[in-house]
């Protein structure tokens, strides 16, 4: 078998030969090599596509090569680029791949060469997005595109796009032909079409989107032509050394689109004509939520939720099945492999939070992982956001290049930090890695700050495992914790530090310009959670915060029994929510439990019994009646009462997280870390 390595390989993940036998017999499907075409994979977690806005020019530079570059050294068998606009026509922004940027090739034999050194097998995805400016209709770009002149319903999406002519969809076909060969030319090992996501390829395919008349276009079988003559274009250019697969849904999880009995009928024609050495499979329309939310699960969904459809794909077709959707640790991914639901593991967000979880896994150091808890919040809300690719909990992924390894300090200070949320945790554990003597205190009995509580709350369940991860971190780097003690200036300044970091977090906020605020029966949702009987049955719940709090505290006043009401000054609840698709899970129980929801009212006064708000446009009056209890969430602010006495002191003082300004657990952790590495 070839393996088709090349160049010198560097502190590889250990090979089969030297994984422990302890390893080996708690994994064997895990480190079991694989084929795909005539190419050896070591083990069988892949990482799939994952667009990161780390691109430069079009092209993969240093930060791209050293995100991947992370991966293979944690021991990734495969890895798959990012999408890669096949067609100038498909390109979003120069923070994008585009096969046809003359800095594409360049950058690609690079990566190649860096993947060598891990003995890591890369495949690029060749992706046609529907048209510049997909998301937003950027004026600069090329029209959106799409296959049959329609009108599609997509919140976010101006305007109409425009229907392929026949001449078009040939040049599209071209297009990714010669994509595919630029990819074989500058290194890649394969390529995969992405025909899934609601995208081009997804749109041809589906007959909510595709009612053209010509070849492209009627039954199941024209429908498929667009896919079908993208393959056989690709290897006449590739030639039949160089394999060639397809990403696509296992389901569209609508009814007005496409089952999971479509797609197996579409992966075994595409087998028997063949044209794929792997089908990638994964699932949704990522234009419509409802459908999106099966993709990107979030918290307290079920993990590897879309196993069984990918699984009734593998036994219907013979070539090997790669599948990524919430597999976030080694275990789970050896029981799915054992049970034969699939032949790869994809592991993305799992990497994303820590490149590294193979590796540690080979070590048997599993207990130091860094456990995704799929949020979505700092990889594909910021990817949404146009910013780069992060974990909310790992502010070190993605910035493996401008950051670098930890370096020990030169100047080893005694440092005390007041507070041991996810700002005051990374801090400490980063300072501390660095050889600095880190005091930690905290006036509570468990590290982790107000991740703590909002872990008890629904959909947030997985956050403790953000702020067991951080402690993990903490007693692992050698910081001296206090626990149960509350810091004053006094006892921080006796112990005579060189610098002191505030990282005390953010209170509640109640607006004291409304009459009525201070009542007993008015609850800030910290005192609503921590004392829940004091609530009555009648609970309004105001929500002008618009972030996940707002609305798990609502999930979780109906989950408790409560008859439930929300208001927001907001156009909706949750329009500040990081990720918008946990709006489906929040809007599920809302309309399944019938809860009367209020936009658009701001709050005047509030009553024994009533409350009274003005809409914010014509200020007419709204009185909410029968209210036994009110809880009030408006965003937090910075808890700052050490900071005067400290700055008089005299002390270099930091101020992070919350307690500079109260934000996310995303910047909170960020902050500290990035004074922990710099300080
Ligand atoms: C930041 C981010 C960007 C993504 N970009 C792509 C992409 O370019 N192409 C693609 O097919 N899937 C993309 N995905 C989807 C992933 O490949 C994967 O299917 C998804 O993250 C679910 O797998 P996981 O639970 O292992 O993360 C992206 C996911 C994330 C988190
Ligand atoms: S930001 Fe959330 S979902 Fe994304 S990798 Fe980190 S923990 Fe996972």
């Amino acid at each position: 078998m070839s393996t088709r390595r090349s160049g010198k390989m560097v502190d590889p993940c250990p090979s089969l030969d030297t994984i422990h036998p302890d390893v080996l017999k708690q994994f064997p499907h895990l480190f079991e090599p694989l084929s795909i075409g005539n190419l050896y994979i070591r083990n069988r977690v892949f990482i799939s596509a994952h667009t990161t806005m780390l691109a430069e020019n079009g092209g993969p530079g240093e930060k791209l090569i050293a995100f991947l570059e992370a991966k293979a050294k944690g021991g990734a068998g495969l890895i798959i680029s990012e999408a890669v606009n096949a067609h100038p026509s498909g390109s979003e922004s120069k923070n994008e791949l585009c096969s046809w940027e003359p800095f594409f090739p360049e950058g690609l034999k690079k990566l190649r060469e860096r993947l060598d050194l891990y003995g890591t097998i890369f495949f690029v995805q060749l992706f046609h997005s529907g048209g510049g400016g997909t998301h937003a209709g950027i004026m600069e770009k090329g029209p959106n595109i799409q296959p049959s002149n329609i009108s599609f319903l997509c919140e976010g999406l101006v305007g109409t796009s425009h229907a392929l002519r026949l001449e078009e969809v040939e040049d599209l076909i071209e297009g990714f032909a010669k994509s595919a060969l630029i990819c074989k030319d500058n290194g890649a090992h394969g390529v995969e079409v992405a025909a899934a996501h609601g995208y081009l390829i997804h749109r041809f395919l589906s007959p909510l989107h595709n009612q053209r008349i010509d070849r492209f276009g009627g039954d199941f079988n024209k429908r498929l032509t667009f896919l079908r003559e993208i393959l056989i274009a690709i290897r006449k250019k590739v030639g039949g050394d160089f394999p060639i697969g397809v990403r696509i849904g296992c389901d569209d999880f609508i009814q007005e689109s496409l089952s999971n009995d479509d797609i197996i009928k579409i992966c075994k024609t595409l087998e028997q004509e063949k044209l794929v050495d792997f089908f990638d499979i994964t699932g949704s329309h990522e234009f419509i939520d409802r459908s999106l939310i099966h993709h990107y699960a979030v918290m307290d969904d079920k993990l590897g939720h879309m196993v069984p459809e990918v699984s009734n794909i593998h036994r219907a077709v013979s070539v090997p099945v790669l599948h990524a959707g919430r597999i976030i640790n080694p275990r789970q991914a050896e029981d799915i492999l054992a049970a034969g639901h699939i032949d790869m593991a994809g592991m993305t967000r799992a990497s994303i939070a820590d490149p590294n979880f193979i590796k540690k896994t080979v070590e048997q150091r599993e207990a130091d992982i860094i456990y995704c808890v799929g949020c979505a919040q700092a990889c594909m809300g910021r990817v949404n956001r146009n910013q780069h690719v992060t974990c909310f909990q790992n502010p070190f992924t993605g910035r493996e290049h401008v950051w670098g390894e930890l370096t020990n300090t030169t100047n080893r200070k005694k440092i005390v930090v007041v507070g041991g949320g996810p700002a005051g945790m990374s801090f400490a554990w980063v300072a501390a890695s660095r050889g600095h003597e880190v005091n930690l205190y905290d006036d509570h009995h468990e590290l982790g700050g107000q991740v703590l509580l909002a872990e008890q709350l629904p959909l947030c369940l997985e956050l403790g495992t953000v702020a067991r991860n951080l402690s993990r971190q903490v007693y692992q780097a050698g910081v001296e914790v206090y626990l149960n003690t509350s810091a004053t200036s006094e006892t921080v300044i006796a112990q005579n530090p060189d610098e002191v970091v505030l990282a005390t977090g953010s209170k509640p906020y109640l607006p004291q310009n409304v009459q009525g605020i201070n009542q007993n029966h008015v609850f800030t949702f910290e005192r609503a959670f921590t004392q829940p009987d004091l609530l009555g049955d009648s609970v309004l719940l105001i929500d002008n915060d618009g972030h996940q709090r707002g609305a798990s505290t609502a999930a979780w006043l109906i989950k408790i029994g409560k008859k439930v009401q929300v208001v927001t000054e907001f156009s909706h609840i949750g329009s500040n929510f990081e990720m918008s698709l946990l709006r489906v899970r929040i809007y599920q129980i809302f309309f399944k439990n019938k809860i009367p929801l209020y936009p658009h009212y701001r709050l005047i006064e509030i009553g024994r019994k009533s409350v009274f708000f003005k809409d914010n446009y014509a200020d007419t009056d709204l009185e909410i009646k029968g209210i036994d209890s009110v809880v009030v969430l408006y965003p937090p602010i910075a808890q700052t009462e050490l900071e005067k006495d400290l700055r008089a002191s005299g002390k270099k003082l930091h101020l992070i997280g919350d307690c500079l300004t109260p934000r996310n657990i995303e910047y909170a952790s960020f902050v500290g870390a990035r004074l922990g590495r710099s300080i």
